[in-house]
This record gives structure tokens, C-alpha cells and sequence, in this order.
């Protein structure tokens, strides 16, 4: 979505500005600007389009300054295109302001500038607050006006000010749209993601919802919007900078894919104990867990493949821990009113953290005393902040737009709460237990050895990249891995449509449609349902229907069965939708690759989704 970029020092302000908005470019935009001082006043630069267009531009005309701010913009409220891209400036040209988030009271504050003679340049909701801003500064100091702005508005934001009046300082104020401040020597960085100013320093303070900051080179002043100082713990990322690179790669989501054994790995670390044959947390998530009822109800919510993962995990917690587990789109949970209470515990599951849905509702559900345990891969984001409990996934940044390594994380840490919850409730033998773990413990090598798929999928994706409709198709655990493919394909390649369906459904309505050629990629790995999905298959079969199977390793059976067959590693069940999603993705991937599709950052999609 959106990202917000600032910098005050000694150097060029728009090379640093670039360099973060460009490692920002992954959460896909539609166009982008900058704001510098150039000594005389706020020099602006946008255009629409990829942020190369804008540093084209700029290469040619350079702009020279110590102090400014970027934007990359993801369009709610206007067309992308230069007039409604960030910054937004006042009407003389003096302040201006980058804005992530959503004002919605924008048309009723818009009426009454608009009753006072502002003029609009723009279609965007972004426009008013620096209108507003300038309002009260006929009367006010910037800091003053600013702080008076934001007491007007309702919404998210995450918005930065520069103004021609104040030429050392920033401005900054956060609610519900992440934002961080960056310390480096005698400079001070604002970024709505770390990775932005990655390399550039790595001590960062995470701000809080309410949060207003005064930012010089060599000081930062946190308050509450209302002018209360208050500490933000200064916090070092431990993420490297070659994390956030393609490595030779042709793109970060090939990139992210191969790395899901590592990510797996670094979920199962400190965690996963063979040698004391037990799973363990850190003491707040252990704490957390042993203080659950034996009546606890758990809902899980979150959103796309965060979902996904979610529905695996109400398979595994309802058949191992015996726990009674719905699943919400967060979208969902947080306006169907539903039933919480003490006994209920929340899992939000989520990679950036930031997810605006996902935040609503396990703001709701603590307002009814409900509990919050987060799953989580980026570390100081705001759901991991405000939840009781965190497992982090530690699967390492992920910059593709599509969810490759962060979804198998949130699986594997899903199998670790399970299994963790299983054994506390003494659901489980000795000898079951041993081989789960064992079982666990060889997961990064059983997905390495599902990575042998590539080439193979490769040359299955060029077979079908030219159809345009696919099924997806799984029963049990892999119902979701039948949606989380689905979801894939129809993300990274938007020409084709792709739908998943748990397969004994599809005679209630899917089977309409297929008819000779029809593609439809069958989970039939092994389990208890796979004579099932056997029978689903032949009904396609019936039908002309194409049949692309993802079955287990040894079953040469289904061959008579199939048109096209991919063999993935034998697993226990539970662990089949991490090793299942591997072939799924490089299927995905190489068909958008086939279609020339914008891979890592396909159109219309955000990484992160920070509004609702
Ligand atoms: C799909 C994808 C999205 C996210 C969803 C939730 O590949 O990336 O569907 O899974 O927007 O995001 P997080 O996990 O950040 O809450």
C-alpha cells in the first residue's frame, strides 16, 4: 500500500528519499513524489507511474536540499495520476504533506474549505488536511496547526509535514497507518516499513497509535497529539540488507519461495527441542497458553492468505487439541457482531502486522475481554504490539506482493501452537508425539525436497498458461491449500481467473462449467479423504475436464487418473498444505511469468493493507 518516506541531514535528501521509496516499491503503488526544501521553498516532483519514471525525471532536473519527503501512493480516493500523487501542498505553497491511510470525514471537512474559498487540486482526501493545516496556521505555529488538524479528523493516517517556516525540522503523526522513525548520525529517517531505511540506519522507533513527532537531525520529540511527551523505545533491526535483495533471483517472490525452508526453520528455532522432546515458547506466549480455559473458544482472524492459513490451522487444533475453532475474515468478525467473551481467545494472523481489518478486530475483541495472541512475521508492528502474545514466524522480510514463505511460516507456527497445546492437554501417545516431532523437525528438508518440483512445474505451466479459467480443488487440510492456490495464480497473473472450492462441493454448483479442456488442479495428496478427492477426479474426468494432480510421492496409481501429475514428499497430514503450496506457487509464478505478467507487484494489490 501506500509508503511514506522522510529525511532530515546532511545529505541529498532526494537520493535518500529514492533510495527508500524504491525499497517501498514492493508494496505496489501507482505513482510517487517528493517534497524537498530547496532553500527558497518546497520544490515538489511527482509522476504517475513507476517510481523510474520520477527519478528520470529528477536525474534530469535535479532538486537540492537536506530535508524532504516522499511518497509511492496507492489510490483510494482519485485516479492514479501527478495531480492527485503526494505530496499535496497549501495553497501558497509552503507546507507540504504525504499522507498513507484513509480521512473519512474528508467530504464534510472538504464542504467547509470549500465554503471558505480553498481551491482543490486533487480528487484525494489527503488535499484537505494540508488545506486544513494552512487554515490554522493563519493563526497557529506549523506544530500547533498540525496538532489542531488532527483533532479534526477522522480515519487512519500516517502523515510526515515539511514547511518552507520550520527548514530543520519534519513533522509526523500516526493513527491506525504504521510509521517509524529512523536514528542514524546526525540524521533522522520517517518510514511507514523498516525495510524503507534499511542500510541506511537500524536503529528505529516504533510509534504508537496517537503519536506526534518532532524530528531534527540530531533530535527526536515524541508526544501525544495533545502535546504530552511520551518515550518510544529505540529498537534495533536485526534484519539484513541482503534480506530485502533478489539475490540473482528474477524476482523476489522466486526468491521468497526457495527461502521456505530456511523461514520454516527459523520459525521451528528455539522452539521445536528434539533432544528434550517438547515444543516451547518464550515465557510470555508459554504463560499465555497455559492460562487458557479447558473451555476456551478460539477465532481465528485474518485476511487472503493469512485466512488460508488459518483455515489449515482450525483442522489441526480441532483434530489434535480438541479445541472448538472458528475462522473469521477479519473483515467479517469485525461487523458481524460476534459472540466474545473471557473464554475466547483470538488468534490474529497476519505477515506485515499492519493489516487494517485484522487490527480492528483484535481491537474489538479486547474491548470484550477477550484474548489476543498474534501470529506475526514483522516484529514491532502494531498487532504484534497490541496483542497479549506473539509467535513470531521469522520467515524474514517478504517483498513479493504474493505470500509465498510468510504463509508456510504461519502454517508451521500454527503446527507449533497445536502441538504444543496437544501435549499441555495430554491428547496425544508417546509414540504419536515422537514422530510428529521428528516429523517437524525434517520439515525444511521435506519443502527443499518439494522444491525439486521447479523444473517440472515449469514446463506444466507452459502447457497451460495460455487458458484463462482454473479450478482448484482439495478436501480437508488441503481445502485451504486449494484456495491459497487459487488465490496465487488469479494474484500474480490477473488475465486468468482462478477459483478454489473443497472438492465434494463441487457437484453443488462448480461442475457446471467444466466441460473438454476445463483446467482443474486437484490436491490428492494422501489422507484419509484421498479416495474421495479420487472420485472428484473422475467426475471432472466424466466430464473432459483436465485433470492437474499434486499427489504423494510413491503413488504412481493415480497416473492412469491424471493428465498431468506433480509428485510432492509423503508427509503426516497436518503438514501437507506446507509442502502442497510449494508446487502451487512456481505454478503460479511461471504461468504469470509465461503471461509477462508484473510479478512481484501485480496491479491494483497492495503488500501491505492498511485500509479497510
Ligand atoms: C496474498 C496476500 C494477501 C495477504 C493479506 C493479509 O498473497 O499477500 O492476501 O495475505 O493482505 O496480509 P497480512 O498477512 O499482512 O495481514
Amino acid at each position: 500500500m501506500c509508503g511514506i518516506v522522510g529525511y532530515v541531514g546532511k545529505k541529498q535528501s532526494v537520493e535518500v528519499l529514492l533510495e527508500a521509496l524504491s525499497r517501498l516499491e514492493y508494496r505496489g503503488y501507482d505513482s510517487a513524489g517528493v517534497a524537498v526544501l530547496n532553500g527558497k521553498g518546497v520544490e515538489i516532483r511527482r509522476k504517475a507511474g513507476k517510481l523510474q519514471g520520477l527519478m528520470e525525471s529528477i536525474h534530469k532536473k535535479p532538486v537540492n536540499g537536506h530535508i524532504g519527503i516522499g511518497h509511492t501512493r496507492w489510490a483510494t480516493h482519485g485516479e492514479p495520476s501527478e495531480r492527485n500523487s503526494h505530496p499535496h501542498t497549501s495553497e501558497s505553497g509552503s507546507i507540504a504533506i504525504v499522507h498513507n491511510g484513509i480521512i473519512e470525514n474528508y467530504a464534510e471537512l472538504k464542504e467547509k474549505l470549500l465554503a471558505k474559498g480553498y481551491k482543490f487540486k486533487s480528487q484525494t482526501d489527503t488535499e484537505i488536511v494540508v488545506h486544513l493545516i494552512a487554515e490554522h496556521a493563519k493563526k497557529l505555529s506549523i506544530e500547533e496547526a498540525f496538532r489542531k488538524t488532527l483533532t479534526q479528523l477522522r480515519g487512519s493516517y500516517a502523515i510526515c509535514l515539511v514547511s518552507k517556516d520550520e527548514p530543520d525540522r519534519l513533522y509526523a503523526a500516526r493513527f491506525g497507518s504504521p510509521l517509524l522513525v529512523g536514528i542514524g548520525k546526525g540524521e533522522g529517517f520517517f518510514a511507514s516499513d523498516a525495510p524503507a531505511i534499511l542500510g541506511l540506519t537500524r536503529e528505529v522507533m516504533y510509534l504508537n497509535d496517537g503519536d506526534f513527532v518532532v524530528l531534527t537531525a540530531s533530535d527526536v520529540k515524541v508526544s501525544t497529539v495533545a502535546g504530552k511527551a511520551v518515550k518510544r523505545k529505540i529498537t534495533s533491526i536485526d534484519w539484513d540488507l541482503s534480506a530485502a535483495r533478489k539475490d540473482g533471483y528474477d524476482h523476489y517472490m522466486l526468491k521468497e519461495i526457495h527461502e521456505q525452508p530456511a523461514a520454516i526453520e527459523q520459525t521451528l528455532f528455539n522452539r521445536l527441542d528434539l533432544d528434550k522432546n517438547e515444543i516451547t515458547f518464550d515465557a510470555k506466549t508459554k504463560k499465555f497458553l497455559n492460562n487458557l480455559s479447558k473451555q476456551e473458544r478460539v477465532i481465528i482472524i485474518s485476511c487472503g492468505t493469512a485466512y488460508h492459513a488459518g483455515l489449515v490451522g482450525e483442522y489441526m487444533l480441532e483434530e489434535y487439541a480438541h479445541m472448538p475453532v472458528d475462522v473469521d475474515l477479519a473483515s467479517e468478525f469485525r461487523y458481524r457482531g460476534p459472540m466474545l467473551d473471557k473464554n475466547t481467545t483470538i488468534i490474529a494472523i497476519t505477515q506485515s502486522g499492519e493489516t487494517a481489518d485484522t487490527l480492528a478486530g483484535i481491537r474489538m475483541a479486547k474491548k470484550h475481554g477477550s484474548k489476543v495472541l498474534a501470529i506475526c512475521n514483522v516484529m514491532g508492528s502494531s498487532i504484534a504490539r497490541e496483542a497479549d502474545a506473539v509467535i513470531y514466524t521469522h520467515a524474514g522480510p517478504e517483498i513479493a506482493v504474493a505470500s509465498t514463505k510468510a504463509y508456510t511460516a504461519q502454517v508451521t507456527a500454527l503446527i507449533l501452537l497445536t502441538l504444543y497445546l496437544t501435549k499441555q492437554r495430554k491428547l496425544v501417545t508417546a509414540t504419536k508425539w515422537k514422530s510428529l516431532l521428528k516429523g517437524l523437525h525434517e520439515l525444511p528438508k521435506t519443502v527443499e525436497k518439494a522444491l525439486a518440483t521447479e523444473a517440472d512445474v515449469k514446463t506444466l505451466s507452459a502447457k497451460y498458461a495460455s487458458l484463462r479459467n482454473f479450478y482448484y480443488l482439495g478436501r480437508r487440510y488441503n481445502f485451504p491449500s486449494a484456495l491459497e492456490g487459487a488465490l496465487k495464480l488469479k494474484e500474480v497473473c490477473p488475465l486468468i481467473h482462478a477459483e478454489g472450492y473443497a472438492a465434494g462441493e463441487m457437484k453443488h454448483g462448480p461442475i457446471s462449467l467444466i466441460h473438454m479442456g476445463w483446467p482443474v488442479v486437484f490436491v490428492a495428496t494422501d489422507s484419509p479423504v484421498y479416495e474421495k478427492v479420487v472420485s472428484n477426479i473422475q467426475e471432472v474426468r466424466a466430464r473432459r475436464g483436465e485433470c492437474i494432480v499434486v499427489a504423494s510421492e510413491g503413488n504412481e496409481e493415480i497416473r492412469k487418473n491424471v493428465d498431468s501429475l506433480i509428485h510432492v514428499p509423503k508427509t503426516e497430514e497436518l503438514f501437507s498444505p506446507i509442502v502442497v503450496a510449494v508446487p502451487l506457487q512456481f505454478f503460479a509464478y511461471y504461468v504469470a511469468c509465461a503471461n509477462q505478467c508484473d510479478v512481484d507487484q501485480p496491479p491494483n494489490l497492495a503488500k501491505s493493507v492498511t485500509v479497510e
